[in-house]
């Protein structure tokens, strides 16, 4: 137990209401990561790449209509078809830092009114991460961050009951970091708890399923 066939990688989610700043910092993470010589990779959700999350791309930007209930399960679908994928990495000992995962998925789609145990249930199974980083900011104060991009969710009232709702799935694999900081001393806390994951995940940490 613990020993060298346990070691992996770590899956390590950033979270937060749009315009908060968790493209830049993963982006950041995984050269941090990579300069450190661990191998990283930087994954998001949705992936617009596949066949799905082109459904999913289409939705966002009004240029398609669905059902609540259906883009949700997209959503969801979106993550399964990349599950077998995201074990292999992590088995073979790379990091995988994901913009976003099934908590963006619950707490969006709970915020148009669907329950949230309908919302969490398509997700149970998928790869639990060994930490979710969570960026902290007031709805203001992202609506103000150069505007929002125009994408459907992108609405002050919208994301203030995003907001609440991440409240509500904060685990204790949760981590807060102040969205308001600045920059590099954003980075510099979340290198550091990335990498006190990264050396749990190497010692032989069980990789775990959702919801846990
Ligand atoms: P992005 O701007 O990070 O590409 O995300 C696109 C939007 O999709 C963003 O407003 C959050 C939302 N979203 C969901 O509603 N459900 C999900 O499962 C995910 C991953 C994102």
């Amino acid at each position: 137990r613990g020993g060298k066939e346990d070691s992996r990688g770590a899956l390590v989610v950033l979270e937060g209401l749009d315009r908060c700043g968790k493209t830049t910092q993963s982006t950041r993470l995984v050269a941090n990561l990579e300069r450190l010589r661990h191998s990283a990779e930087l994954w998001r959700f949705p992936d617009r790449t596949t066949s799905v999350g082109q459904m999913i791309s289409s939705y966002l930007s009004n240029k398609s209509q669905l059902d609540d209930h259906t883009i949700h399960l997209l959503f969801s679908a979106n993550r399964w078809e990349k599950r077998s994928l995201m074990e292999s990495k992590l088995k073979s000992g790379i990091t995988l830092v994901v913009d976003r995962y099934s908590y963006s998925g619950v707490a969006f789609s709970s915020a148009k009114g669907l329950d949230i145990e309908w919302c969490k249930a398509p997700e149970i199974g998928l790869l639990a991460p060994d930490l979710v980083v969570y960026l902290d900011i007031p709805p203001e104060k992202a609506a103000e961050r150069g505007g929002y991009g125009g994408e459907r969710y992108e609405q002050l009232e919208f994301q203030k009951k995003v907001g609440q709702n991440y409240q509500v799935l904060r685990g204790p694999t949760w981590k807060i970091i102040d969205a308001c900081s600045p920059m590099e001393e954003i980075e510099e806390q979340l290198q550091n708890m990335a990498l006190d994951c990264v050396k749990t995940c190497q010692e032989g940490k069980p990789l775990s399923c959702l919801w846990s």
